[in-house]
């Protein structure tokens, strides 16, 4: 049985907004290149995916050592977001292979993401944070329409990667299926955390180190 809830944060507020349109315009530039390949999708995707939660969760610790203060579990958080999402990636590695073209595609858009990242999370946490919230979204939908295809017959319900198996102690006949599942509910875990992180900074109700 899966925990999973599709929800939509409505945006009102300016950076809520702004964090919206940032989601739609990156979502909008993968989907020319991997409108409904959605292994390729997945692959590109992961690697943008694990890229904030290791800024984050850096940038926190170096607050914290600077102003001497307690994080409240927020950098373990921030950092197991960035694992769960590497760990994602390594999943999706066995299912679609990446060719040199994707491997360069990957590499620029992490030196690009990487500055915009760690920019808008000095400027704006709460933006950064919302911004998180709004791909994770965007990431349930994806693997929602993948489950679909997978549904449907259009993609082969093939067995489980070995690493997938290992990493969420499945059977060892499970399927992609229940691979994809069990993602779809870590994505939708870091979906309502990053929203309420980015609440925190809206209602200053923030660990020590953050104030
Ligand atoms: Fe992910
Ligand atoms: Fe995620």
């Amino acid at each position: 049985m899966s925990n999973f809830e599709a929800v939509h944060q409505t945006p009102s507020k300016t950076s809520e907004y702004i964090a919206y349109n940032i989601t739609q315009i990156l979502k909008f530039m993968l989907n020319i290149f991997y409108g409904t390949k959605y292994a390729k999708r997945a692959v590109i995707l992961e690697t943008i995916a694990a890229v904030p939660g290791m800024v984050a969760g850096m940038l926190n610790h170096l607050k914290a050592l600077r102003r001497l203060r307690d994080d409240e579990g927020w950098i373990r958080e921030l950092l197991d977001e960035a694992e769960n999402e590497r760990m994602h990636l390594m999943i999706f590695l066995e299912v679609a292979k990446p060719t040199w073209v994707e491997r360069t595609l990957v590499l620029l858009g992490q030196g690009a993401f990487l500055v915009v990242y760690t920019l808008l999370y000095i400027l704006s946490s709460k933006t950064a944070h919302r911004v998180v919230g709004y791909f994770e979204e965007e990431a349930c939908k994806s693997y929602t329409e993948f489950l679909e295809k997978i549904e449907n017959g259009e993609v082969e319900n093939v067995a489980a990667p070995a690493i997938a198996i290992s990493y969420y102690k499945l059977a060892e006949d499970a399927r992609l299926m229940d691979v994809i599942l069990l993602i779809r509910e870590d994505e939708a875990k870091h979906r309502d955390r990053n929203h309420e992180f980015a609440d925190a900074f809206e209602n200053n109700d923030l660990p020590s180190h953050q104030q």
